[in-house]
């Protein structure tokens, strides 16, 4: 059921910084729904490189790549443990995954229209009993009124070295300085574009996990949720 005063917090920050993790392991405490942002950015670029293989994403017309993010079938299904994402009915969970789709999404990320586009969906996350929503806008652009807002940071070097662990751990052959660079060209995108710069919303909490594990940046995340969160 979907309400009016449903609650949401939002973690915003760069990439591999550790959010998705956080947010699992936030909306895990309090038993509430979780939205990937990130996730439907990069669904819009599979989409795109499946509809216009070959094709720059800069050279197709912005209101073309609205209409494929405004109308993307997709789903979210939880089976055993594992969150699937289902495109056309087909499982693209893993290949959404990939450096190369999260380079495709920034660039598509940069394009209003295609933003616009993806609003109204990333909204109808917002259920009962409550949502912890991750991405570069969640606090600015997408929940201005959240309850709480988490901005998480991480020198740029660490955030690469996490990126770098969790792919080995999926089997995946990368080189920690092409991460390094690639990191540092889709910060440098995400935080200069025009429309939802990635930033700290003005009420958010900053967090600097680059010395912090995974439980004690949930542990601070849950100490803000007590004293905001009713
Ligand atoms: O978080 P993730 O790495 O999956 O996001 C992929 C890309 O999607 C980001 O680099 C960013 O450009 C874009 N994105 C965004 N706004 C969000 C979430 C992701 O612009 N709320």
């Amino acid at each position: 059921m979907k309400q009016k005063n449903t609650q949401v917090i939002c973690l915003d920050g760069p990439s591999g910084v550790g959010k998705g993790t956080i947010c699992l392991a936030v909306a895990g405490h309090l038993g509430w729904h979780i939205l990937d942002s990130g996730s439907l950015y990069r669904i819009t670029a599979l989409q795109v490189s499946r509809l216009f293989p070959d094709v720059e994403a800069k050279t197709i017309e912005a209101a073309q790549l609205a209409d494929i993010a405004l109308n993307l079938s997709v789903s979210y299904e939880q089976m055993d443990q594992n969150l699937v994402i289902l495109l056309d009915g087909e499982d693209i969970t893993q290949q959404i995954r990939t450096e190369e789709m999260g380079a495709k999404a920034s660039q598509i990320a940069a394009i209003p229209a295609v933003r616009e586009a993806l609003l109204a969906r990333q909204r109808a996350f917002l259920q009962q009993p409550g949502l912890v929503a991750d991405g570069r806008d969640m606090g600015t652009v997408v929940f201005p009124d959240a309850v709480l807002k988490i901005y998480l940071t991480a020198s740029p070097e660490e955030r690469a070295l996490r990126r770098y662990k969790q792919l080995k751990d999926k089997g995946i052959d990368v080189n920690l300085s092409s991460l390094v660079e690639d990191l540092r060209v889709r910060d440098d995108r995400d935080m200069n574009r025009k429309t939802a710069p990635l930033k700290p919303a003005s009420d958010a909490i900053i967090i600097d996990t680059t010395e912090l594990n995974i439980e004690q940046v949930t542990g601070e995340v849950m100490n803000w949720v007590g004293q905001r969160v009713g």
